[in-house]
């Protein structure tokens, strides 16, 4: 078993290098893979720190290579980085590389090594995903991994604060940007284990989502998640259509992070601005708001918060703390 993990290690670190060389050496790999790197301006230092490469746009580049190096196609397999359809009837082409034509994001573990790849296609094409992922493997489990967490932990511990994206690029634009302590659950919705990873360097966590509906949703089902594992949470939604990674390109990085300090709110003020917009006037309304954010309280596991918080619920809302308080311990009752 540790010897299978190891081998695995082994083989994903010769891919990515394969990748990097190819990126960075290959006429294929420049013309294609760096411009597109360029393109979305990113530096030399940003494609070194992140290990970005390209895979050739050729159904067996990697296999052929890895093979030559004496790493057999079952290890190519078990690390995703093949896919075998021999046992399947017809075509020409039954073992071959996972990755083709696609600018490559190694994805690492804590301690700095690569266990998957995500892969990104360089046109828009609707009969493609614009992401390709690898699998589930001995060494990755997608649902306990975090994008950037091994780049990020240093700052993390530093600034006391980690940012939570949902995309590669948003972490790697921010980083570029000087804001280093960030990371970003990449298309799977967020994690227990995923929270648990970042509390193991910060109990403050920012979600910074895209400003789009998919984004919303995301933000609202994380942010109980969040609570639940008694962390302080901050919400900031991007501008509509954009995401951390556009904004930051089109502002600069001193106006993103004033942007994110003047607008990130905490998790009751998040909710509320969402109900209070929708509600106005309407008194059935309000108190449907006022329930559903009372709900997200009684995620919290330390009562003393729960205590306070009541306070800013009512506040906010202009009702009696009573209320709140009793709302609060109603749906407690409930959920026992
Ligand atoms: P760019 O278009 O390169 O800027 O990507 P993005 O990160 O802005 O993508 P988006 O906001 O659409 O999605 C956020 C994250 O979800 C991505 O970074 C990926 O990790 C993941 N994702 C997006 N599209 C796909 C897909 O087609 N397949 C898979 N497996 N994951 C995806
Ligand atoms: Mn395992
Ligand atoms: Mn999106
Ligand atoms: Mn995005
Ligand atoms: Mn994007």
């Amino acid at each position: 078993r540790q010897n299978e993990r190891e081998s695995l290690l082994i083989v994903l670190n010769f891919a990515k290098t394969f990748f990097q060389e190819a990126l960075q050496k290959s006429d294929e790999g420049k013309s294609i893979g760096l411009s597109y790197f360029r393109e979305r301006g990113l530096t030399n230092p940003t494609i070194d720190a992140f290990e970005l490469g390209y895979s050739f746009d050729q159904w067996d580049a990697l296999m052929q290579e890895g093979t030559r190096r004496g790493y057999n196609r079952d290890l190519l397999e078990k690390a995703g980085l093949v896919i075998n359809k021999e046992s399947e009837a017809g075509g020409n082409h039954k073992v071959f590389d996972r990755f083709r034509g696609r600018v490559m994001f190694p994805i690492h573990n804590v301690s700095g090594r690569v266990i998957a790849f995500g892969a990104r296609i360089l046109k828009t094409d609707k009969n493609q995903p614009k992401y390709l992922n690898s699998p589930e493997t001995t060494v990755y489990h997608k649902s306990q991994v975090l994008y950037g967490i091994y780049q990020a932990k240093q700052t993390i511990r530093q600034e006391d604060i980690c940012y939570l994206t949902e995309g590669y690029t948003d972490v790697i634009s921010l980083h570029q940007a000087g804001i280093k302590n960030v990371v970003a659950s990449s298309g799977t919705s967020l994690t227990t284990e995923q929270i648990r990873l970042i509390a193991r360097f910060t109990p403050n966590v920012t979600i910074l989502y895209d400003g789009d509906a998919a984004g919303i949703k995301a933000a609202l089902r994380g942010l109980d998640m969040v609570l639940e594992e008694g962390l302080n949470l901050k919400l900031l939604l991007l501008p509509d259509g954009e995401d951390p990674d556009s904004y930051v390109h089109k502002v600069g990085a001193e106006a993103f992070k004033a942007y994110v300090k003047t607008e990130s709110k905490d998790f009751i003020d998040f909710k509320a601005g969402q109900w209070l917009a929708e509600a106005g006037d309407d008194p059935l309304k309000r108190a449907e708001g006022i329930s559903d954010v009372c709900a997200s309280i009684t995620r919290i596991p330390d009562p003393l918060k729960r205590q306070t918080l009541s306070q800013r619920v009512a506040q906010v809302f202009h009702v009696s703390e009573q209320s709140v308080i009793s709302e609060i311990n109603r749906l407690l009752r409930k959920q026992q």
